[in-house]
């Protein structure tokens, strides 16, 4: 049997393969490594089935490698396409770091010091909080813990395509009720489909990327309501001014709520995101959760950050006035239509024909990178983070000059 004859003959040729290994000696005149070449089926067949037609999750370009590419100094890019903070971490951080005393043992399983730091900062005991490397981490954990292969899940395009990404990587299917035209959830829709299709889970966020839509209390409610889990994906919440949810996992035990480093606190080259649990669920996860996922770093890191609240108080106030002037001088661009933000970015319909994948491509040769992505639904939508003020200075200036060109 030739390679290709093993690659077409899949997993079956595979279990009569390691039959006719353990019951027949090869010929005496070929040699063992000639053998177990012949015998050794096509290396894609030991990849699992589903993820053979996975679509890769497109991220941004590292920094560096955009530099070469651009053929211009890191210092000269202007990065608008992925909600970091351009302010970084408050300075505690560069201290932290620098004293740094044992890199070479590893870190606390359990990251104590930062559960507890949290609970402080959050008003919610270090019970039922878990903290991951990055709030990526913990959407990929959660879906491990609860979906057997050829469950459902629930998004609501336009959405955080990880969420999709993840539920693809763990088996599941997706069932998505898309938002309205303001962006609000389509609450009578999602209550349908879970009536009718009885989904595993829901992943909600709450100022929604990419358009920057919040949901309101009786619409969460409503969904709450639902024999359903809820994810509810809290990344950019400070930037919106409201509550945190993560103290209603004491009173429903079907709400799990996600938060992160990388957005407000600057900390996003560090990963690290934290989730409030209900006490019934946590316990599960903490079995599942690989022991020193934040590194010794990131925890005192994310540490340090904590202890300097007004440093943060004072950048969210920043990035919202910020948000302000954006959006106004978005408003007077023709061609661009934008969505007001409760987060750190603003969505913008391109309208009267212009490309926005154009656009997009035109602004990153001079430097100036914004998020456009290739979806059905997000197809003519450009995001911009929200930035210094020099930043929305050069980053209007650019979009004047391409939209002439
Ligand atoms: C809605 C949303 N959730 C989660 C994340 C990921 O956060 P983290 O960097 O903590 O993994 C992002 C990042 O862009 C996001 O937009």
């Amino acid at each position: 049997m030739d390679y290709c004859a093993i690659q077409s003959s899949g997993v079956a040729g595979v279990s009569l393969l390691r039959r006719t290994t353990a019951s027949v000696a090869p010929p005496a005149a070929a040699s063992s490594s000639e053998v177990k070449r012949r015998r050794r089926p096509a290396s894609e067949s030991f990849i699992r089935q589903h993820l053979r037609s996975l679509v890769p999750y497109q991220p941004i370009l590292p920094f560096e490698v955009l530099s070469a590419r651009l053929g211009r100094r890191l210092e000269d890019i202007i990065k608008l396409d992925a909600n970091e903070s351009p302010y970084g971490p408050p300075p505690e951080v560069a201290t932290a770091l620098g004293n740094l005393k044992f890199p070479n043992v590893y870190p606390d399983p359990e990251s104590r010091h930062l559960r507890a730091a949290l609970a402080e900062a959050c008003q919610l005991e270090s019970e039922y909080i878990l903290v991951g490397s990055g709030a990526n981490e913990l959407i990929d954990l959660v879906m491990r813990c609860v979906l057997e292969p050829g469950d459902e899940i629930v998004v609501c395009p336009p959405a955080f395509t990880m969420y999709e990404f993840d539920a693809s990587v763990n088996g599941a299917l997706v069932i998505k009720v898309p938002r309205l035209p303001d962006f609000s959830l389509d609450v009578s829709r999602i209550i349908e489909v879970v009536e009718q299709e009885n989904p595993k889970c829901i992943f909600l966020t709450s100022p929604n990327n990419p358009d920057g839509s919040i949901i309101n209390d009786e619409d969460l409610v409503k969904i709450l309501d639902l024999p359903v889990l809820v994810v509810l994906d809290e990344a950019y919440i400070e930037f919106s001014n409201l509550q945190s949810r993560m103290s209603w996992v004491k009173i429903h035990d079907n709400l799990i709520v996600l938060r992160t480093f990388s957005k407000l606190a600057g900390l996003a080259g560090l990963r690290v995101g934290y989730g409030a649990f209900p006490l019934s669920i946590i316990e599960y996860v903490w079995r599942a959760k690989q022991p020193y996922n934040i590194s010794v770093a990131a925890e005192v890191s994310a540490c340090a950050t904590l202890q300097n609240p007004a440093y943060l108080e004072n950048v969210k106030n920043l990035v919202i006035q910020e948000r302000g002037r954006l959006y106004n001088l978005l408003q007077g661009m023709p061609f661009l239509k934008p969505f007001p933000s409760h987060s750190n970015y603003i969505l913008c319909e391109v309208t009267s024909g212009k490309d926005a994948k154009k656009i997009k491509e035109d602004l990153a040769r001079i430097g100036l990178m914004i998020r456009h992505c290739d979806t059905k639904e997000m197809k003519g939508y450009i995001r911009s983070s929200v930035g210094k003020p020099e930043h929305t200075d050069a980053l209007i200036e650019g979009l004047k000059a391409v939209l002439q060109s």
